[in-house]
This record gives structure tokens, sequence and C-alpha cells, in this order.
């Protein structure tokens, strides 16, 4: 019998499984004890310089007591996945409601969860009042005043933001939204200039999907945020959100993302999720499992990779259904918050790297 070439291990069930490159599986004998961290989950495992994190979702999190401790058990980062974007924020002009944003800061600051800010400028979150109708002077000087104000209510509060979210077209170019028509591309480092003002303290992030492997988005986003460090725009950071398939996993991630972190900056998995063509199957998860696995050692291989977020953790509130129909089963614990094979394969490879590190 040929050996079996080990690309990867995976914990299913709870039993150690290794995947060959052919697809063959075999079982492992099982791993030596874990170390006993105060936090039971994924925080309890997770390096000093990288932060793993979650998008939280602003309902269950007020209403669901199971949602909040697997929330605090794993997690020592929280993105707001809806409650901090301006249609949220500022419903009416003028009116702002920050109550579901500060229970969010609130939590976080209970459970020692660092708050990532998302997002500030975004094309599908500005405000049904805010139209084309209005002068560029006037968009502009609502702009600065919107990113100023949420800037400035949260300054020491919240760790980094996405200041500009999806900027750019798959080929490249920017894209057609309400800012670039108005105000045209200087819109960018005018948003980032303004977050600085606000909090010189957050880390300031440009963020954008399907930019993980190399790709003309990728390309375009390195030139973007070179061109804009070398006109002394605070660009601190780059988030790939990162919302992939399962049977479709990106290829050559780790060098993209190196040579973004070769201009200086720091980069960060944003907003991971890992859909599958439902129905969801054994095979379907441990693939699934292997690409979460891929994207935090990719992470951990990248020394500016600060943070590891999951665009939520239970199926029961991942946005993957709504958006991806005939997708689902997306995220690392199922629906009555057990963990599937994703989440004991973050396990896993956070254990070994803890071993490693403290051996
Ligand atoms: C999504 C939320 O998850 C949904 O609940 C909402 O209906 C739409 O926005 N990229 C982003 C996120 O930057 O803000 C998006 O979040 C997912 C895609």
């Amino acid at each position: 019998m040929a050996a079996l070439t080990v690309v990867a291990t995976v914990a299913v069930g709870g039993v150690l499984v290794a995947q060959s490159q052919r697809g063959e599986t075999q079982t492992l004998p099982s791993a030596s004890p874990s170390p006993s961290p105060s936090w039971s989950g994924l925080r309890g495992l997770a390096p000093p310089n990288m932060r793993i994190g979650s998008a939280v979702d602003g309902r269950r999190l007020a209403a669901d007591q199971q949602y909040r401790e697997t929330l605090a058990a794993n997690f020592n980062a929280v993105t707001a996945e809806n409650v901090m974007k301006w249609a949220s924020l500022e419903p009416r002009r003028g009116e702002y409601d920050w109550t579901a944003a500060d229970r969010l800061v609130e939590f976080a600051h209970a459970h020692g969860q660092a708050v990532y800010g998302h997002t500030l400028v975004w094309h599908a979150s500005v405000p049904s009042w805010v139209t084309d109708d209005w002068s560029a002077e006037r968009l502009r000087a609502l702009m600065r005043e919107h990113i100023v104000t949420v800037v400035t209510r949260y300054r020491g509060k919240v760790w980094a933001w996405d200041v500009v979210n999806e900027a750019l077209n798959e080929d490249g170019t920017l894209r057609d939204n309400i800012f670039l028509r108005k105000l045209g591309p200087g819109y960018i480092a005018d948003a980032f200039r303004w977050a600085y003002e606000a909090d010189p303290d957050a880390r300031l992030f440009i963020n954008d999907y399907g930019a993980e492997g190399r790709s003309k988005k990728a390309d375009a986003l390195l030139g973007l945020v070179r061109e804009l460090r070398a006109r002394g725009v605070p660009v601190h950071g780059v988030g790939f959100q990162s919302h992939l398939r399962a049977d479709q996993a990106p290829t050559g991630i780790a060098g993209n993302l190196q040579r973004f972190a070769d201009l200086g900056v720091s980069v960060a998995i944003t907003e991971l999720d890992v859909r599958v063509k439902l129905p969801a199957t054994p095979e379907k998860l441990v693939s699934q499992a292997l690409l979460y696995q891929h994207m935090l050692t990719t992470c951990l291989a990248v020394s500016t990779c600060e943070s590891f977020t999951l665009w939520g953790f239970s199926d029961g509130s991942s946005w993957i259904g709504a958006h991806f129909p005939g997708y689902g089963a997306a995220c690392v614990y199922d629906r009555e918050f057990r963990p599937k094979p994703a989440h004991d394969a973050l396990m896993q490879e956070l254990r070994s790297r803890h071993r490693q590190s403290t051996n």
C-alpha cells in the first residue's frame, strides 16, 4: 500500500483523522492532553500576538444566553456584524441610535474582548436619506461628520476600524458608489484621515473580499495601499474578508498576504466563513474544516497577521442562508452550538502551536 502523505489533520467527532493528497483518510493516535487555559474555547489557545474574533449578531447578543456564553468562551475579539454600520446607527438624519453598538462594546469590555469596528464607509450601508441629489460639499461634510462622530464615541474602546469597505471591483477598478461618484477617488484617503483625527490610536483597515488569493482585485488593492501609504495616508492594515466555499479554496493566500505585510501593514482575516452546498455531508464538513484550518495556519505564518475573525460562529445566525441560496452550514458550530469538525480543527491547530511555544 502506498504511504499516506498527510496534508492535513482534523478532528472529526473527537477522533483525529489525517487526509492525504488523494483524499484518503486514516485515524491517528489521539493528541496529548490539552493544556488547561482559563477560557475553554479557541481564545484560551490564541497566541499572544493574534486575536481570535467573531462577528456578533446584535439580536442574538441581546436575547440568547447560550450564544453569549459560546461567544465569551471562544473569542478575545468581536466585530459588529451590523450594528456599527451607518444605516444602523443613523437611520434618520441626526438621530443616532447607539443602543446595540453600546451593548456590544459593554459585553466585550466585561469579557476581556477587543472590539473591531465595522464599518465606516461602505456602499451597502449608506442610510436611505443620503442620496445622489446632494451636492459634493454636503456629502463630504456629512461623511466627515459620520466618521468623526462614530470614531470619537468609541475612542479607546475600539482597537481597529474597517474605515473603507469593498472599494474595489473584481477587475481592480474603483467600485462605483455614491462616494466615488460625488467625491472622486480622494474619498478613500479623506476617510482614513478623518478616522485618524478622531482616534490616532486606532488601527485603521481597508477591507475587501475576493483579494485573499492572487487576483486582479488583490493586485489593485496592493497598489492602492502602497499609493496611499506613499502619500502619508494613515492606512495601518488590510482586511481580507474570506467568505469562502468549501469546494473552491483560493490558492496562494499565504504568498499574497505576505506581499501586503511586506508593505509594512498589518493583515487580518476579517470575515471568515466557509459555506457548503446543501445538504451538508460529513465529507463536506471535513473539507470545510481543512479550509478553516488552512486559513488559520496562513494567518499564523504571516508575522503581521494580527487577527483571525470568523463571520459568526453558529450556523443558527449566519448571513449565508439569506445571501447564497443553496449554501449554508458555513460556521464552526451548528445551530445547537455543537462544535463541528471545523471548530475541532482550529482547536487542534492552536493546541499544537501552543504546545510548541510552551515547550
Ligand atoms: C452582512 C451581514 O452579515 C448581514 O447580516 C447583512 O444583512 C449584510 O451584511 N461583507 C461585509 C459585511 O463587509 O458587512 C457583510 O455583512 C458581509 C459581506
